[in-house]
């Protein structure tokens, strides 16, 4: 594995790593997939709790549950939107959450309790809900950011397509449910993994020029 990789330098997989929502029907061998894990378990991680789990899923039986979840989830949020234009809405999102189970596998990302201790030492002492939240420095879900964009630089280094989904999300108990997960630990990302299909429509999004997201004070 180590001499796999198809893109190695450091810059050039930063750059060239794109969403790819297509692929081949070529499984990737488990021992990608588990190179692909180790990159997530590296990354840093708040307090170094390293509260994640990553789960490969390869049986289409278990991704098209999950899909039909996402499917009902979706069903039923528009049935509780007005407009035909906020109905169209959900059926786009409908559209970008449900082709990962056509991926050969799919990351479940699971992020596991974990209480941050300055919030439980506040509220210990009384500090109220409201108040609480501007002090919630969301360190936990950075974390799982961390370790999520670790797995897909290291996935495209090795020559695979990813196609991070949040969209999928809505059915995260039922994640939960059919991945037999502690009701307290979520599936916060699908990353979904594959080799490209060359008719894969997605291009290199226009990004902001450095100008405009960057400045420097002195
Ligand atoms: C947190 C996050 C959630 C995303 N969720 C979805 C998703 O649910 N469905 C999808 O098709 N793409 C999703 N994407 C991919 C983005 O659309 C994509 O990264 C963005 O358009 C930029 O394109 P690039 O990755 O090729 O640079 C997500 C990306 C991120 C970082």
């Amino acid at each position: 594995m180590e001499n796999n990789f198809k893109n190695s330098n450091f810059f050039d997989v930063i750059a060239t790593r794109k969403t790819i929502r297509k692929y081949t029907n070529e499984i990737p061998p488990l021992e990608a997939i588990k190179k692909i894990a180790d990159a997530g378990r590296l990354a840093p991680c708040t307090t170094n709790t390293q509260n994640w789990e990553f789960i490969a899923i390869y049986d289409n039986t278990t991704k098209q549950k999950m899909a039909q979840a996402v499917e009902n989830k979706y069903d039923e949020l528009k049935d509780r939107v007005k407009s035909d234009e906020d109905k169209n809405r959900i059926n786009g999102y409908k559209y970008y959450s449900m082709f990962f189970n056509k991926a050969p596998v799919v990351f479940a990302i699971v992020e596991k309790k974990r209480v941050s201790t300055i919030l439980s030492i506040l509220e210990r002492n009384g500090m109220p809900e409201e108040e609480l939240r501007y002090y919630d420095n969301r360190s936990s879900i950075l974390s799982m950011g961390a370790a999520i964009e670790n797995m897909s630089l290291c996935a495209h280094a090795l020559g695979f397509g990813t196609c991070w989904m949040c969209a999928p999300i809505v059915a995260q108990k039922e994640f939960g449910d059919i991945l037999g997960l502690n009701p307290d630990d979520k599936v916060i990302t699908l990353l979904t993994v594959g080799y490209p299909d060359t008719n894969d429509s997605s291009v290199t999004k226009n990004k902001k020029s450095l100008d405009e997201v960057f400045r420097i004070v002195l």
